[in-house]
């Protein structure tokens, strides 16, 4: 092992790297030689960078174990800094010893291969470029969310993702055998949230949610990062402030971070930065009127699906709110609105262009007995609800709260056509593996 320290192969590129000694190592992209020569292609965490190798310099054992290095081999190089114009980014590191840490088998992943094949090496899958770029972003994307929740003074919790009754609805909750009884994977957090706001006032979680849907649509997941906000004293109005200026904040601070990622997937910096609040508003009954204008067959009472949700913001490079809806499209734990019983306080943010819901929020019902027959009309039992009826009897005020999808919104800021490409390992009703 040498001695030197390893340096991050972005310090190549440093103005003042130029005929320094350093040492790289990492993952090779590509390798050639000619001539006596040879040229790699080395990534580390930082960036990628050219390594030439003589024969003479590197001797001829090293030489010839460096040349049969597979890609995704792995490499430790000693050398100099020196500018080329013919390396990408103008400089390369001509290496004075290369020492072979892992030579790898030919690796199995090509451009041509079939969707279901790279689906099944995903885990090589992604160290490609598109991969690097976007859970780069997705990590930045959590940050600016926890730094915005912060500065809002909104308390992180942790809410259990095993529980004893499903939250938003029974059939689409995912069973498990717990010691003999049953129990669910979370689909929110939300009743967990609200139980927390009466000694915190404003919490949010950041949870893993699982939905048992058979949808194979490219927007849904059956486990999916799923941010949710609880705030007491909140109306509908300050609700949809605070996802505005949430959403415009982290938007700036993902163009502000990942630049070169933003492009490299295709996706100007600009178009995020230039996002701003408010969003426009639009009611459920408008929608519906808008919708049936344009051909759709919906009525008053009708589910916004992907196709209605596409047709509202597909010419629209801002989100959208939709207000409003009626309450038998909605869960049980939404406030009745004061001016129309059919409907409730509830919102959901449609991402523009045509990419669909990526936040469901609404105000909660703190009315005890609308609840309880809210609840009995709907089929639920009681019993399973009893803690969370509760938090009506002590200390009931009013409080609203939202889910955001954290691939969702991704989905939409890098433009994927699949909601798969924005997490590591998907979970879809076909795929739990690897
Ligand atoms: O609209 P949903 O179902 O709302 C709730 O779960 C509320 N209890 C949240 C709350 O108020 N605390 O889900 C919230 C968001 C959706 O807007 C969507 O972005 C995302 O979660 N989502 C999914 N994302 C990926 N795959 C799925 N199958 C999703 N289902 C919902
Ligand atoms: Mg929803």
């Amino acid at each position: 092992m040498s001695a030197a320290a390893v340096d991050p192969v972005a310090r190549v590129f440093e103005p003042d790297a130029l005929g320094r000694a350093v040492r790289v190592r990492g993952w090779v992209q590509r390798v050639r030689s000619s001539g006596g020569i040879l040229f790699l292609h080395l990534r580390d965490r930082t960036g990628t960078v050219q390594v030439t190798g003589k024969k003479d310099v590197l001797g001829p054992e090293s030489f010839a174990a460096t040349e049969h290095v597979q890609v995704e081999g792995v490499v430790d190089v000693e050398g100099t800094v020196a500018d080329d114009p013919r390396a990408p980014g103008g400089r390369e590191v001509r290496a004075r010893s290369v020492r072979v840490v892992d030579p790898g088998v030919p690796f199995p992943i090509f451009q041509e291969q079939t969707e279901e094949f790279r689906l099944d090496k995903r885990h090589l899958v992604i160290r490609s470029e598109e991969h690097v770029a976007t859970f780069r972003i997705k990590a930045d994307l959590l940050r600016a969310l926890r730094t915005f929740l912060e500065e809002e003074d909104v308390l992180e919790v942790t809410p259990p993702v095993l529980t004893g009754n499903p939250a938003e609805g029974g059939a689409e909750a995912f069973q498990i055998d717990y010691f003999g009884r049953p129990g669910y994977l979370s689909q929110t957090a939300q009743l967990y949230l609200e139980a927390m706001i009466a000694p915190h006032e404003r919490v949010y979680a950041l949870t893993p949610s699982f939905r048992a849907e058979k949808s194979r649509t490219p927007r849904h997941l059956t486990e999916y990062q799923h941010l949710e906000v609880e705030l007491a004293w909140c109306d509908l109005d300050q609700l949809m402030g605070f996802i505005e200026r949430m959403v415009v904040s982290v938007c700036r601070a993902v163009a502000d971070r990942r630049p070169n990622e933003l492009r490299a997937l295709g996706r100007k910096p600009e178009e995020l930065r230039a996002l701003s609040a408010p969003f426009p508003r639009l009611d459920y009954g408008e929608a519906i009127r808008r919708l049936a204008a344009q051909g759709f067959p919906v009525a008053w009472g009708s589910d916004l699906g992907t196709a209605e949700e596409r047709a509202l913001t597909l010419e629209s490079s801002a989100p959208l709110f939709v207000t409003r809806y009626p309450r038998e499209l909605k869960a049980f734990y939404m406030l009745r609105s004061p001016n129309d019983p059919r409907t409730v306080e509830a919102t959901d943010l449609l991402a523009p262009e045509g990419y669909g819901e990526m936040v469901g929020a609404s105000c909660r019902e703190t009315n005890l007995e609308l609840l309880t027959e809210r609840l009995r009309s709907m089929g639920l039992d009681l019993a399973d609800y009893e803690w969370y009826l509760d938090l009506r009897r002590h200390g009931n005020v009013p409080h609203a709260g939202f889910g955001l999808g954290i691939e969702r919104i991704l989905r939409w800021m890098l433009r994927r056509e699949h909601i798969r490409e924005t997490t590591p390992f998907p979970r879809t009703p076909s795929r739990h593996t690897p």
